[in-house]
């Protein structure tokens, strides 16, 4: 029975649908329920926490097609992509689901009534494997469903006992296996061949038992609970009468996608599969919010788009061609996943831009790799190399290994690792270059901040510090630390800077110019201007006016955040920032330019909720609470158990512990300075608020006041009164080149009567006054006309340069050439010219030369021509 993806992953849903299970539609690969997991590996990963028990769903049997991706983390099968007929990086796995429900006997009957009667697959090619120590299920495939026992075989922990990854939901598991027949090479499972490609495991049931704990000991599970996982393209494979999954219907339109775009018809290249694969794994992470990046998830899109990059430039593309695929994948995938569609045009602007990135360096990379390939002697290439490549040319580790593997090489990677170590190690000990006070200072000490709701308070002095050590009292004129029991002053984190003001003694103050944590302690950087003891009570006075303008910035990167994300998308991340009392600035993902229409729009966006004056509501939540009410976090960032949780309406909700206006209203105004880009990727915006936004504003004003009173007009009328000015300059200027060019020809008139004669052609070199190189062609070209055969050289000074012209009618460039001539002038003023044969140019730097010049080549001509 032929039939394509789309019908096969049709019917195994509706199979399981109608044997009572819930259709629920493939998650993201990013998975949401779990930080230990790069990406959904599986069909139970969004699954994971019903299996666990904690979550509950109105079902107990489910059934998905899960896209999901085995590159990097636990399951990682990058590498062997291209080299056999079954790997990807980005593959379907339609699986069914019990939670508590059914156990291992009615697992292994619908597995086999699928395959053998709604498949029609032929029972003699299905063998089995189960769990060495699995009687249970052994039992249920040789007595009740009948499997021929020379088709069974047990196998040990390694290949049948299934873990999403080091913790979480696990157990024993049995295997279906497709045998394609004696002329593929390979044996069953189990066997010394088992790795060829004759024997494939189509279907992996999982008997769900255990959830694995860090410490690898196994909690049973609360019920036993069946997962289950085919690979959409092995049995497309299967009914397609192919062995190779990348001569489905699905792949071998990305094939011929692929070869189209790079102009090649080999067909079966290794190249051209594992663009293919690529293309699918790439466009859906982008579609699931990843972008290229150095880090994490965005360094896995990274490294695959470049392995992709990199053969097709094999097969000798010449320009981008990778983001070209999307519209074929979008053909075969679309209906199935109309994200794709959605996202079409994120998808094709972040590969092609990620292509032409790396484009720019590959070349150059290869060319120094294969020298170094070239200088080995040992098969092995060295970590230093591998890390140079790297670094420079941005070659991920696992490309450099691929070309490798090509030329039967292999890389040291252990070197290489050493090498990135070292990069590390320098990057830190340069960035702690510079000043740390706080380094050697140490406090058990926590203080609680009252600063939230306060902006002052009464308080005691914990302890003191005066230059790094721990001191009994600082003396009236110290410079030093103090810690207090409680305070309102904010210690810098989280972007928003220290808190400035007053500690008040009895008979003076401490003045507080900075406020940074030393562990857990609030520390109040500052001048004693009078005697401050340990014990002594004082009163704290935050300098409210800059604390209430830190406010305003602070809670306006949230606004700024949420609705950056909503006009620019979901991939704008924040990377970082900083909340100051003059102005704020934001840091975040994206990989162009904010247009100044865009700009426009987020000023407008943000000053609307400012005048929608929502109240700022702040709570304590648990950290996966917050992280389920959809608030915003960090990526990266380590949270404790309990996270503050800042919202402003339904606009923005983020995990943060800065202080805020009570209501947006208190912002005022929000104007964006300045956009720029940063780094790779990131872009960074400025921002002022409230008064510092109106008197920018009104600088604006004013300049613009200024200008207009120059021009003598009002600031309504400055653009059109400008556009009048470039108008009217354009006009002089088209006037003046016409008055040159008259003048060139006046000068010019007289010359065609002072040709002379030299060996019976009519020649003409002179030097002219107050002309320009422009119209020294144009008089070129209407004394060659006039000539109709004949050799013009014409030269001008003007300031400091020299503009030299040489023309030659056509019928004498085989005697003389232009550029000939003209260097022979150009040499003696200091300059160098080229063109055609019948016209060249040149400049020069010594006008006082000139006439030498013109005369030097006068003799070349007489020696040349009479020859
Ligand atoms: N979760 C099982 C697998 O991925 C079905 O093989």
């Amino acid at each position: 029975m032929s039939m394509n993806s789309a019908q096969i992953r049709e019917k195994f849903l509706q199979f399981f649908a109608d044997r009572g299970h819930e259709r629920v539609p493939s998650a993201s690969m990013i998975p949401g329920n779990d930080p230990t997991l790069l990406f959904t590996n599986a069909g139970m990963v969004p699954f994971k926490d019903v299996f666990l028990g904690t979550d509950k769903r109105r079902y107990t049997r489910a059934t998905s097609a899960q896209r999901c991706l085995r590159a990097g983390g636990k399951h990682n099968d990058l590498e062997n992509v291209g080299y056999t007929a079954r790997h990807h990086t980005f593959f379907e796995m339609l699986g069914n689901f019990s939670f508590g429900d059914y156990f291992k006997r009615q697992a292994i009957q619908y597995a086999w009534e699928f395959l053998t009667e709604e498949l029609g697959l032929p029972a003699e090619k299905l063998w089995v494997t189960v769990f060495t120590e699995d009687d249970e299920a052994y039992d249920i495939w040789a007595k009740e469903i009948g499997v021929p026992e020379d088709r069974i075989s047990r196998i040990g922990e390694k290949d049948n006992f299934w873990s999403m990854g080091d913790t979480g939901p696990c157990g024993p598991c049995s295997e279906v296996f497709y045998d394609h027949g004696p002329e593929v090479w390979g044996g069953p499972p189990g066997t010394p061949e088992e790795d060829g490609d004759r024997f494939i495991e189509i279907w992996n049931l999982v008997f769900m038992q255990y959830n694995r704990q860090a410490d690898g000991t196994m909690e049973p599970l609360p019920d036993p609970s069946i997962d289950t996982g085919m690979g959409l393209e092995r049995i497309a494979a299967i009914l397609q009468g192919v062995h190779s999954n990348y001569e489905t219907d699905t792949f071998q339109a990305l094939i011929k996608a692929a070869a189209k775009a790079v102009g090649t018809d080999d067909l079966q290249s290794k190249s051209l599969r594992v663009i293919a694969d690529h293309i699918r794994s790439c466009s859906f992470l982008i579609v699931d919010g990843v972008m290229p990046s150095n880090e994490g998830r965005g360094y896995v899109l990274r490294r695959i788009i470049r392995r992709a990059v990199r053969h097709g430039h094999l097969l000798g593309a010449k320009q981008a061609f990778f983001y070209q695929l999307v519209d074929e994948l979008i053909n075969q995938m679309g209906d199935a996943y109309p994200e794709l569609k959605q996202k079409q045009q994120v998808i094709q602007e972040a590969l092609q831009r990620e292509e032409q990135q790396f484009a720019k360096t590959l070349e150059r990379g290869l060319v120094i790799l294969n020298e170094e390939i070239a200088k080995l002697s040992d098969g092995v290439i060295p970590g230093s190399v591998v890390f140079k490549l790297y670094d420079t040319y941005g070659f991920p580790m696992d490309l450099t290994a691929d070309i490798a593997r090509e030329q039967e090489l292999t890389i040291d990677e252990a070197g290489f690792d050493e090498a990135m170590a070292e990069q590390r190690q320098r990057a830190q000990q340069s960035s702690q270059f510079g000043v740390d006070y706080n380094s050697q200072l140490k406090s058990s000490q926590q203080s609680e901040f009252l600063g939230y709701s306060e902006d002052q308070g009464q308080s005691n002095v914990v302890e003191l510090f005066k230059d790094g050590k721990q001191v009994e009292q600082l003396a009236a004129g110290d410079n030093g630390i103090v810690v207090l029991t409680a305070t309102p002053f904010y210690a810098e984190s989280g972007g928003q800077v220290g808190d400035t003001g007053r500690l008040l003694l009895a008979d003076g103050e401490f003045e507080v110019n900075d406020t940074q944590y030393v562990g857990k302690a609030i520390a109040h950087h500052g001048t004693a201007k009078a005697a401050i003891k340990v014990n002594q009570t004082v009163t704290a006075i935050v300098d409210a006016e800059r604390r209430d303008n830190i406010r305003r910035n602070h809670s306006a990167t949230h606004l700024l955040h949420a609705e950056l994300r909503n006009l620019l998308g979901e991939h704008v991340n924040q990377k970082g920032s900083l909340v100051e009392a003059e102005r704020m600035r934001f840091d975040f993902s994206h990989f162009e330019p904010v247009s100044a229409n865009q700009l426009a729009q987020l000023e407008r966006e943000v000053n609307a909720q400012i005048r929608a004056n929502v109240d700022l509501k702040t709570q304590l939540m648990n950290i996966e609470e917050a992280k389920k009410a959809g608030a915003m976090a960090l990526f990266g960032e380590k949270y404790d158990d309990d996270v503050r949780v800042v919202s402003m309406g339904d606009f923005s909700m983020e995990l943060c512990g800065g202080t805020h206006v009570r209501a947006t209203g208190d912002i005022g105004l929000f104007r964006i300075i300045n956009e720029t880009g940063i780094a790779s990727g990131v872009r960074r915006i400025e921002v002022l608020t409230g008064a510092a936004a109106i008197n920018y504003t009104q600088q604006q004003q004013k300049m613009l006041d200024q200008l207009a009173a120059e021009f003598k007009t009002d600031r309504d009328s400055v653009g059109e009164k400008v556009a009048q000015l470039q108008h009217k300059n354009k006009e002089l200027e088209r006037d003046k080149e016409q008055l040159q060019q008259k003048l060139a020809q006046q000068a010019g008139g007289g010359l065609v009567n002072q040709a002379t004669d030299i060996a019976g052609i009519k020649v003409i070199v002179a030097a002219l006054e107050d002309t320009d190189a422009k119209a020294l062609r144009g008089l070129v070209d209407d004394l060659k006309n006039q000539l109709s055969s004949g050799i013009v050289l014409l030269g001008t000074a003007q300031a400091n340069k020299v503009s030299l012209i040489a023309g030659v009618t056509k019928d004498l460039t085989a005697k003389v050439k232009a550029g000939e001539l003209v260097n022979q002038a150009a040499n003696v003023v200091g300059g160098k010219g080229g063109g055609r044969p019948d016209m060249a140019q040149a400049g020069g730097s010594q006008p006082e030369h000139l006439s030498e010049a013109l005369a030097t080549a006068t003799t070349w001509l007489e020696q040349t021509l009479k020859n």
